[in-house]
């Protein structure tokens, strides 16, 4: 049986997750209404790792026999200036969500949940990832989103980014 307080903070992370997927889907949404349609395909393929995200959580409280509890999903924040203004949002997002699976884990510790910590170990791993994509993003528009051409060509290669399921499998 789940700790009460791991079980709420896993239940809870469902909705985050959700919410970072609709939150993926309004910069998409951004960039596809700016004729971007390379970085709108970053993002998609973004909200789809997220509803994926939040499908492990789910799996894993139905798995763990905990109940599953469903909340109201946030409107996403939608105000941008500029695509820069996006990506740096898309950094801040990954920022908190490190540190609510990092919350997670600490309880999990606390709670001696070898289980769950061996479960969130592949989302601490995820997140670094996330922060680094995030990073890079922002590094490349900084150098090449004021020039034409070459934001042709960067919009170009994020394009072919394609979906690839999760590795971690419940
Ligand atoms: Fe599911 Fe991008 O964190």
């Amino acid at each position: 049986m789940l700790n009460a307080k791991v079980h709420e903070l896993l239940n809870d992370q469902i909705n985050k997750e959700l919410y970072s997927a609709y939150l993926y889907l309004e910069f998409s949404n951004f960039f596809s209404a700016k004729g971007l349609n390379g970085f709108a395909n970053w993002y998609m393929i973004q909200a789809q790792e997220e509803r994926d995200h939040a499908m492990l959580f789910y799996t894993y409280l139905q798995n763990s026999g905990a109940k599953v509890t469903l909340d109201a999903i946030a409107r996403p924040e939608s105000d941008f200036k500029d695509g820069m203004e996006v990506l740096k949002a898309g950094l801040k997002h990954e920022e908190y969500v490190t540190s609510l699976i990092n919350g997670i884990y600490a309880a999990a510790d606390k709670a001696k949940d070898f289980r769950t910590m061996q479960f969130l170990n592949w989302f601490v791993k995820e997140q670094g990832e996330e922060e680094t994509n995030a990073n890079e993003l922002i590094s490349k528009m900084e150098l090449f989103g004021g020039d034409p051409k070459s934001l042709y060509l960067l919009n170009q290669e994020l394009s072919a980014r394609v979906y690839s399921a999760p590795s971690l499998v419940l």
